[in-house]
């Protein structure tokens, strides 16, 4: 069999051409085979492999195969005989002899075709697995995927695969998607890729294919308690709460009022934007029962006369659209370290110098590194010369998580800043909820789509040094007073009518 093989091989190694085909296709399949039974007992981890293995090898593959026959037309170009005397003359004559089953050269040749689609076959489906894998996704196209990758290992969604949000189930999707993988891998190979990737992200599936398989709509959220801790500018860089009860669920026709409302079964709001940011909202409307659309419409100088840009119903990456590519702002990211111990609250002015090191303008990935320890170690020898020889090992390590914290967030190379990627759920400044919840957004008869503090949660404390200042009894004697008690009767209430 091998004898027949390498005879098989000699024939066809005609010239030039068929020798670099049959290097290729022979030296291709053993690499394969090699880094399959490498990956297989876990020598070799790395996804470049996996890109090697899958793509770069399977390519040689079929160009070799391809280049055999180019070489055996040249042949027969170059030396003007038939096709019949040119196999005798290279295979023998024997060879040729039709027997049982047709020729050995035509058994040899349908055997070896046979082996070679089963092998594309396995290796393309190991190759379209292994390109599912959020490794593949994410470290693939290093420079490029690397602030998503980043973010996304530390989201809730870590132990999701990338194609469960980015790709969807069936047939279409898989096309739509390895398609516009092909388009990505030329735009990164040749640099056509648009930096910052710019969002909204048009190809993701709609998030009934993709969210909706793992949550959805009409499962009862009920309210949700959150406690957001902040710290303070002040030497202590005092710890402040702010407590919020989200209402989160659905709710029902009969009982409105839950955050989930835009999205449940029932229900349809659509909106139509500025640009194709998604953030500046020229008209919101809502599915009535009888089938009309109730439309609230801009009076922002912005929106005025603007022709719709994008007209879209409203889903859940509408407010959920940093589900998982979570970047943070400096000052809540410093928050978060000091609440988790990992930045020391007791060196003075923590809070305020940290946000300093962090968000000053760099030009660089290296530039920052220093910036920021430079910036700590000056601001404690200058002012707190005693502590910056005593507290040395903490200064570094204070050091070490501010840069931690710049570079999860910041990716010079992807011209990704602080805010370039806006979270809407919350309402910084103008945007999130408030696109449209805001007293610009107006009905004909001028009513607004409501912009009430407890319209999405109630408030149980706003900045203060107690989680739950407004449960506590109020002083009748603060300027607070009635708020106070507003904010107590309105949790009460909304957590009594929460549920039949
Ligand atoms: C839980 C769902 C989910 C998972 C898992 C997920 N993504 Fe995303 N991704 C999204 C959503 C939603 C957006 C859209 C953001 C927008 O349109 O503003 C997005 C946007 C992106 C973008 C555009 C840039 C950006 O940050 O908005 C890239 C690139 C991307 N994802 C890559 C990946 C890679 C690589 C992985 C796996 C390592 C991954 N995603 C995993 C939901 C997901
Ligand atoms: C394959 C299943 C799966 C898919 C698809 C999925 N998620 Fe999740 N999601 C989860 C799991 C599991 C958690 C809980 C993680 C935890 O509690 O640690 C979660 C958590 C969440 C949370 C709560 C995060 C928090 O801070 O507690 C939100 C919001 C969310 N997902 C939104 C989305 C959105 C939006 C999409 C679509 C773009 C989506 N998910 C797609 C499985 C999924
Ligand atoms: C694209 C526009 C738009 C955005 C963005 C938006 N909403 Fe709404 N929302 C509406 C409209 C329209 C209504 C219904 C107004 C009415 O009563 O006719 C509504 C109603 C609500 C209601 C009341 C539901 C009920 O049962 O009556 C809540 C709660 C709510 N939104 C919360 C939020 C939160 C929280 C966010 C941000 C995470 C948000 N909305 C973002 C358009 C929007
Ligand atoms: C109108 C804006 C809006 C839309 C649309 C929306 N959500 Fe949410 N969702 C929120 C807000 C606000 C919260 C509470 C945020 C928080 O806990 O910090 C939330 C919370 C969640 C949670 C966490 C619930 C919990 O109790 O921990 C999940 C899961 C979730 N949403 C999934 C979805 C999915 C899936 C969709 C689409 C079917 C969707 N959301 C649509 C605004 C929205
Ligand atoms: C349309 C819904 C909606 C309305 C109206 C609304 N909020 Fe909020 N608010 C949210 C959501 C959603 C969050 C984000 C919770 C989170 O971080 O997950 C939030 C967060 C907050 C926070 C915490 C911010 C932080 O991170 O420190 C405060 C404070 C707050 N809201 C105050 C208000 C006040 C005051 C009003 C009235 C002017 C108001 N909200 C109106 C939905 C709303």
């Amino acid at each position: 069999m091998f004898g027949r093989y390498l005879n098989f091989v000699r024939g066809v190694a005609t010239n030039w051409w068929g020798r670099l085909g049959v290097i290729l296709t022979t030296s291709s399949f053993v690499c394969m085979v090699v880094m399959e039974l490498a990956r297989l007992v876990g020598l070799i981890t790395s996804s470049y492999a996996g890109l090697v293995s899958y793509m770069v090898f399977p390519a040689l593959f079929i160009l070799g195969l391809l280049l055999i026959p180019i070489g055996w037309r040249r042949l027969r170009k170059q030396t003007g005989k038939s096709s019949r005397e040119l196999r005798e003359s290279k295979f023998g004559k024997e060879f040729g002899v039709a027997s049982f089953g047709g020729s050995r050269l035509f058994r040899t040749v349908a055997v070896l075709s046979v082996v070679n689609i089963v092998f594309l076959l396995i290796v393309s489906s190991r190759m379209f697995a292994f390109m599912d894998t959020a490794e593949f996704c994410g470290t693939a196209c290093h420079s490029v995927m690397n602030p998503e990758w980043v973010t996304y290992q530390q989201s809730p969604h870590a132990r999701v695969d990338c194609v469960q949000c980015h790709v969807g189930e069936g047939a279409e999707a898989l096309v739509d998607s390895k398609l516009n993988g092909l388009w990505q891998i030329a735009s990164v190979t040749f640099d056509l890729l648009e930096r910052p990737i710019p969002t909204p992200v048009h190809q993701l599936r709609p998030a009934r294919q993709t969210c909706e398989k793992c949550h959805w709509p009409d499962k009862f959220y009920g309210h949700r308690l959150k406690t957001i801790t902040r710290y303070g500018h002040d030497s202590a860089s005092i710890r402040l709460y702010t407590t919020l009860s989200l209402k989160v669920d659905a709710g029902t026709i009969q009982r409105r009022g839950g955050i989930h409302w835009h999205i449940a079964q029932e229900n349809e709001v659509r909106y139509a934007s500025v640009e194709d940011k998604r953030e500046k909202i020229i008209w919101a409307e809502v599915l009535r029962p009888d089938g009309s659309y109730h439309r609230y419409t801009s009076t922002d100088d912005a929106a005025i006369g603007r022709d719709a840009l994008s007209v879209r119903t409203m889903d859940c990456v509408d407010c959920h659209n940093r589900a998982t590519h979570i970047y943070e702002l400096p000052d809540r990211a410093i928050d978060d370290r000091i609440q988790k111990g990992v930045l020391d609250r007791s060196l003075p002015f923590l809070k305020r110098e940290a946000l300093h090191a962090v968000s000053a303008g760099y030009v660089s990935r290296e530039a920052a590194m220093e910036g920021i320890a430079n910036h700590i170690h000056g601001f404690y020898q200058r002012h707190y010369p005693d502590l910056a020889r005593s507290r040395v090992m903490t200064l570094d390590s204070v050091i070490t998580v501010l840069q931690g914290i710049y570079n999860r967030n910041i990716h010079p190379g992807m011209k990704i800043e602080w805010r370039t990627y806006p979270s809407h759920i919350g309402h910084v400044g103008e945007g999130g909820c408030f696109r449209c919840h805001n007293p610009r957004m107006v009905d004909e008869n001028r009513s607004a789509i409501s912009s009430d503090c407890a319209l999405c949660h109630s408030m149980l404390s706003n900045g203060h040094d107690d989680p739950f200042q407004y449960l506590r009894p109020a002083d009748t004697l603060s300027p607070d007073y009635q708020m106070h008690l507003y904010l107590q009767q309105e949790f009460m209430t909304s957590s009594k009518s929460n549920g039949p």
